[in-house]
């Protein structure tokens, strides 16, 4: 773990440093491992946390001041068929909300919108994974002990096994699997509970 780690919401930092000078901090992340992550932050998260869609949380290196991380959580409805899940995640989708006449759950969860580190600079300074969704799990953790909820989701693109084995070290686990009507991509919704079972 990096010490002296600071969490900071985007709009918060905006309000610091200005909206150019936040630009320019925004320009030094990068994620060739995932582009949607790196364009998501340069160009997205400004936007969706102004209108409240979603929240985004810097993550910087207090010595350094680096750019090291970040992470969008947000809310998220979650529809499911009973049928599709077993019965232990059965029991705890209950707890959240009751079928539908077709046997469908609606469920509110908290979801891992994006997450990703900052591949620009120096390997022996970036952040390790599991301390980044660490960070995401504190923040759902506070929200917990203020409205409730348990169930943190995650989407990963289901043709990424390395991404699997990221998120199931973590304690996620895959419940179902969505394909995205746009471009015909697998997701695989993976799921962990806070504080346990
Ligand atoms: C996911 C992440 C936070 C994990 O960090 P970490 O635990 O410190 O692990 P690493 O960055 O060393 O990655 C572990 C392995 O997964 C691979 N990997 C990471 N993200 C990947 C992705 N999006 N697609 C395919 N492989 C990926 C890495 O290449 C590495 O492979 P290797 O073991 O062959 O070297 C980090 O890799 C990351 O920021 N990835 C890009 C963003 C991303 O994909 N976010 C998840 C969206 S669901």
């Amino acid at each position: 773990m990096i010490e002296d780690l600071n969490v900071f919401p985007l709009m918060q930092y905006e309000a610091e440093i200005g909206e150019e000078n936040l630009a320019f901090f925004l320009s030094g992340f990068s994620c060739p491992k995932n582009l949607e992550v790196e364009d998501f932050l340069k160009s997205k998260a400004r936007q969706s946390s102004r209108r409240s869609s979603s929240a985004t949380y810097l993550v910087c290196s207090s010595k350094y001041r680096e750019l090291l991380g970040y992470f969008t959580i947000m809310t998220k409805a979650y529809s499911v068929n009973g049928k599709l899940l077993n019965s232990a995640n059965r029991r705890l989708i209950e707890r959240f909300a009751e079928p539908d006449e077709n046997g469908y759950y609606h469920a509110a969860v908290y979801l891992i919108a994006q997450i990703g580190k900052n591949f620009a600079i120096p390997e022996e300074r970036r952040i390790e994974g599991h301390d980044l969704l660490d960070l995401a799990i504190n923040k759902f953790e506070t929200a917990k002990n203020i409205l409730g909820g348990k169930l943190v989701m995650v989407e990963r693109e289901a043709d990424r096994p390395k991404l699997l084995e990221f998120y199931n070290d973590n304690g996620f686990k895959s419940w179902t699997t969505r394909r995205n009507a746009k471009d015909g991509m697998v997701y695989d919704q993976m799921f962990a509970v806070l504080g346990g079972k």
